[in-house]
């Protein structure tokens, strides 16, 4: 089976790890088989197995002069950390020397049940936006937050999904537990793409020979391709680090039920570099170092034929298909060619011997802001008005509601599993059958999956969060739907910036209220609070976006029983190529009617 690329999303590419990018303490265990790290092994090697070399200094100014050197698309790499460094002495560097001085822990932080409001996040420190558009916009527009999947994460505005609530709980109701399923931080970009994309568009200057820009685009002449691949950079590394630790600070006080129980907390996240470095970066932030027995970490394989809900496209070859699960390249083309027009036609001028297309001016727009989350600032940001950040934007909504979300025939079979796993946790009843992307070997052990705990943490994928929510039914994000190729629709309910940044995380938040005796749910998507007023039986409109456990496990049980996984997956429906067909609840064409339409 040919392994068909994703669009712009969050590619899981295999073996395209270059030997020299990941460092060889990391190597070895991305390809180690998961299982259960009694954080001592795992965990530690990676805290402490170079620990030996943090004291190397690396001047990130030098590293930039030298890779300045070459023309675009240099493929100069700095390879740190060094294979063998002499320097090396464990005698001298040892971790356990004792002296900690006093360790009393105190109580639990419990910002979410105790502070009178609840602390905003904004996401982008480190980061610098281009100077000319601060001043164009008196400082009002934020680029940070028009890169759609691409964005930072950050506090959506009270009330942006339809709720005007908090993420605190109402008068009378307190936190039990949560379900946090998160997002990786920043990464380098994923693979080639079949449209656009970094890499190609250096490899596309690397191939005309004689091109000379000028104006706005003179620093191309002395420009070089930097950016690594997939991994996570040291921004992205922060965002989970910060993350955890606004968990900790939010939910601490669930860590109550463990010391009751005398259990440890299993966290899961993926064998994928980043994705593994995502969940660890992330653990550091919530317990601290060390990670011994303060946790476990399940490290799942992401890789095809392998069964994991977190990475379910690995066995559901329809999700990666272009003409059938990831359908959004069209869109996205055209409304590139009407977007950027005005763009290509400023910036062809400025540079002579290169026939620039609408697929190069989007390329820039892409490393604008992957160059920003990688280096910190890049000059192409420079380069685009706001109204062009805008399409920006829209595209790539466009591009995860027809790859990932309401507008995929695939996406809601692709979120099942995990909604599958959600049922048997807020039940506390193992999954009965696996036929979908659940994996029995993990799902059926209580060791890997445990039942029953206050606090679960989940890393995943931009891709997979959008294909929980579609799962879920939860439609007033597909108020829009479909979404059109040649406008923006005016407020739209659907933003990949709101939904999946970089460290999107997703809280499905578990409380008791002294009005009922229901247990009640609700789900916070970067602190907005979701209506589930399309979750059948939950109660319309409710103010605080509360739906009854019990109502709520009752819906997700149906559409459980009626996602036909099988079909979507590897069923051999067709829908014709780019505008003939829409779904805007994530469904493939009905079985029969396929048949007679083929
Ligand atoms: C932005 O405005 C400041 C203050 O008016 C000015 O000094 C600066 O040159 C401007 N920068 C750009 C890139 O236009
Ligand atoms: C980008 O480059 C890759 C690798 O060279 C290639 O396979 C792919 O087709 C290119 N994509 C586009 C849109 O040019
Ligand atoms: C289930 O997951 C484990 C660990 O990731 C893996 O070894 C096993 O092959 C998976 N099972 C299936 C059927 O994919
Ligand atoms: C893996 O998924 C397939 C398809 O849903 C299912 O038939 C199989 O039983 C699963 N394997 C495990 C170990 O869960
Ligand atoms: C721990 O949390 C779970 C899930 O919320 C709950 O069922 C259980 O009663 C709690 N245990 C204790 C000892 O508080
Ligand atoms: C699907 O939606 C797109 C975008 O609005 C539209 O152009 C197309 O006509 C729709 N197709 C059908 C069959 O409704
Ligand atoms: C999904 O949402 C739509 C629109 O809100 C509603 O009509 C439908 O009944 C819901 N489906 C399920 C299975 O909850
Ligand atoms: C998959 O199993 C569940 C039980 O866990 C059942 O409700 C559902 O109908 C099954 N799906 C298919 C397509 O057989």
């Amino acid at each position: 089976m040919a392994d068909v690329q994703k669009g712009f999303g969050d590619v899981e590419r295999q073996g395209h790890i270059s030997p020299g990018r990941a460092p060889a303490s990391r190597r070895t265990y991305t390809i180690r088989h998961i299982v259960l790290a009694y954080c001592a092994g795992l965990i530690s090697a990676f805290l402490y197995s170079s620990s030996s070399n943090a004291y190397i200094p690396v001047r990130e100014d030098l590293k930039l002069e030298a890779a300045a050197a070459g023309r675009a698309g240099s493929t100069e790499v700095h390879n740190y950390p060094p294979a063998s460094p002499t320097n090396v002495f464990p005698s001298l560097f040892p971790s356990d020397v004792g002296y900690a001085g006093p360790t009393p822990t105190g109580a639990e932080p419990a910002l979410v049940a105790t502070a009178p409001s609840y602390p905003i996040h904004t996401g982008a420190p480190h980061l610098l936006s281009p100077e000319a558009l601060k001043n164009e916009t008196k400082g009002k527009f934020d680029i940070f937050r028009h890169w759609g999947n691409l964005s930072p994460w950050f506090t959506v505005d009270r009330g942006a999904f339809g709720v005007d609530a908090g993420p605190e709980p109402p008068a009378g109701c307190r936190v039990t537990g949560l379900h946090l399923l998160h997002r990786h931080g920043a990464r380098y970009p994923t693979g080639s793409s079949s449209y656009a994309g970094p890499a190609n568009f250096s490899a596309r200057l690397n191939g005309v020979e004689g091109w000379r820009a000028r104006g706005q685009l003179e620093f191309l002449n002395d420009w070089t391709y930097k950016l690594g691949e997939e991994i996570l950079t040291p921004f992205g590394r922060q965002q989970l680090f910060d993350l955890g630790v606004s968990m900790r600070m939010k939910y601490g006080f669930l860590l109550k039920n463990f010391t009751e129980t005398n259990t440890l907390p299993v966290f899961r996240t993926e064998s994928q570099d980043r994705m593994l470095s995502s969940a660890l970066n992330f653990a550091l932030g919530f317990f601290g170092p060390s990670l011994d027995r303060q946790y476990q970490q399940l490290i799942t394989i992401e890789a095809h034929g392998f069964n994991n809900t977190l990475a379910p496209s690995k066995t559901c070859p329809n999700g990666r298909d272009h003409t059938k699960g990831e359908r959004a390249t069209p869109f996205v083309r055209e409304w590139g060619d009407i977007y950027l027009q005005a763009a290509l036609k400023r910036l062809q001028p400025q540079i002579g011997g290169l026939d620039l297309r609408i697929e190069d001016v989007y390329s820039m727009q892409q490393l604008c802001a992957y160059e920003t989350v990688a280096i910190g600032y890049s000059k192409f940001c420079e380069l685009f008005t706001e109204d062009e950040w805008l399409g920006f934007d829209y595209s790539l909504d466009l591009n995860f509601w027809y790859n990932s979300a309401f507008g995929s025939p695939t996406a809601r079979a692709m979120g099942i599993g995990y909604v599958q796993e959600l049922l048997a946790r807020l039940t506390h009843t193992p999954i009965s059958v696996h036929n979908s992307s659940t994996n029995g070997t993990l799902d059926d052990d209580p060791a890997t999956f445990p039942l029953g705990q206050s606090l679960y943490v989940d890393a995943t994928h931009d891709t997979v969060v959008l294909n929980v929510l579609t799962a879920l039914n939860l439609s007033n994000f597909a108020a829009d739907g479909p979404l059109p190729s040649d406008h923006i629709p005016k407020d739209r309910a659907f933003k990949a910036s709101h939904l999946a940044p970089f460290a999107t995380n997703m809280q499905f938040q578990l409380l008791s209220c002294d009005y009922t005796p229901e247990p009640q749910i609700r789900i916070i998507l970067n602190d907005g609070v979701v209506p589930l007023d399309s979750v059948r039986g939950c109660p319309a409109d409710e103010p605080h976006g509360l739906c009854p456990v019990p109502t709520f496990v009752e819906a997700i049980r149906a559409i459980v029983s009626k996602t036909d996984w099988a079909w979507a997956c590897l069923g051999d429906w067709e829908v014709p190529e780019g505008h003939g067909w829409n779904t805007t609840i994530g469904e493939p064409p009905l079985r029969r009617v396929s048949t007679a339409m083929i």
